[in-house]
């Protein structure tokens, strides 16, 4: 890898995609199908005409407590996307948002810019703030308006997230559009997001959604008391199996996809489309009109215990940290030069330098 920082004009206006992931030692399917399967195959795609930022949102992180060491956590949640199967070359770019300071110099301007009315309406802010008005942390209030900062710095108009971000990538387009309106065109709207789920391979224009496989009217959550609800990226082949093939369906006794009826099935469905990279409508015509649960089960079993034993090989051969460092280091400079240039001009347009 030569880790060039002299960009040609070419690369300078090159669209950016950008993702953060949040860092979780415990990742499960839903993260894997949601974001980083998607994003690990939109970079290989399109990583030559375009930059791909992958940062990890340690900021973001430490609204909450911290479940283990925060700096290994870094590394392993970079590491997963190499298992993952990234390509790297000079146009994937890998950083911590902290050591973007613009990242959170920027927030404090948007705080300027953004309602207290949108920002109370988000509805990560409403569910984790419930139990506790008075004691939530400012900064699960103040959440959504850093990603927005995360995103509007690097100019990214695609951002490959789960259905639960929507709406923050949302606000982040308004408080864009708000700013333009004003100072004229300083950020690049990200594209609206049902261009964005298009983006993604998602035809119907909705972002993903992995369902628990006990109860598929929720959505897959690592904080689901229940194991077999959820599949984790460390999990055996055996037991991703067994999760799978005791999945809860329906009694409808036909597989069609059917979120509203058929939550179970559809999800089942939805997943193999996801792992074997093929459109939902392909997976939907080859088992619409079957009645046996058990097939459509045991084909999906397999698919998702060999691609995520694969997944774990891979990851148990990336032993040593040095690589994530390299490309961290490389990373933070082309980063740190990116938004540096954004947040001036955004400073200037407010008369907070010449
Ligand atoms: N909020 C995202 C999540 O919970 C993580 C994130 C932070 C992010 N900043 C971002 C994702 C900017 C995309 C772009 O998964």
């Amino acid at each position: 890898m030569s880790s060039s920082l002299i960009y040609s004009t070419k690369e300078i206006f090159m669209q950016t995609i950008l993702t953060g992931i949040r860092i979780n030692s415990d990742l499960h399917l839903g993260h894997f199908l949601g974001v980083i399967l998607p994003m690990t195959r939109l970079a290989n795609q399109h990583s030559h005409d375009s930059h791909i930022n992958i940062f990890v949102p340690d900021l973001h992180s430490i609204i909450g407590d911290i479940d283990g060491d925060l700096q290994r956590n870094i590394i392993d949640s970079l590491k997963i996307f190499l298992a993952a199967g990234l390509q790297i070359n000079d146009h994937i770019h890998f950083y911590r948002q902290s050591y973007v300071p613009a990242h959170s110099e920027l927030t404090w301007i948007l705080d300027t810019v953004a309602t207290m009315g949108e920002t109370s309406r988000m509805i990560q802010y409403k569910e984790k703030s419930d139990d506790g008005k008075e004691s939530a942390n400012v900064g699960i209030f103040n959440y959504p308006i850093l990603m927005a900062a995360d995103i509007l710095l690097y100019d990214a108009t695609y951002v490959p997230v789960g259905e639960d971000q929507f709406q923050h990538l949302e606000l982040a387009r308004n408080l864009a559009e708000r700013f333009n309106n004003k100072f004229g065109d300083v950020f690049t709207l990200p594209a609206k997001t049902s261009d964005q789920a298009k983006f993604m391979g998602q035809l119907d224009g909705n972002g993903i959604r992995i369902r628990s496989l006990t109860n598929p009217e929720k959505k897959m959550s690592k904080s689901d008391p229940s194991e077999n609800s959820k599949i984790m990226l460390i999990e055996s082949p055996a037991s991703t199996a067994k999760k799978i093939m005791s999945a809860t369906t329906d009694s409808v006794g036909k597989i069609q996809f059917d979120m509203f009826n058929q939550p179970g099935i559809s999800n089942l469905l939805q997943i193999e489309s996801l792992i074997t990279n093929q459109p939902l409508q392909t997976i939907i015509s080859r088992w619409t009109g079957e009645t046996n649960y058990g097939d459509l089960k045991s084909q999906v079993a397999t698919t998702v215990s060999t691609t995520l034993a694969e997944f774990q090989s891979r990851l148990a051969e990336i032993s040593d940290d040095d690589t994530i460092h390299e490309l961290l280091k490389a990373g933070e400079i082309y980063a740190n030069g990116v938004a540096n240039a954004k947040l001036l001009k955004v400073q200037k347009c407010l008369g907070l330098r010449d």
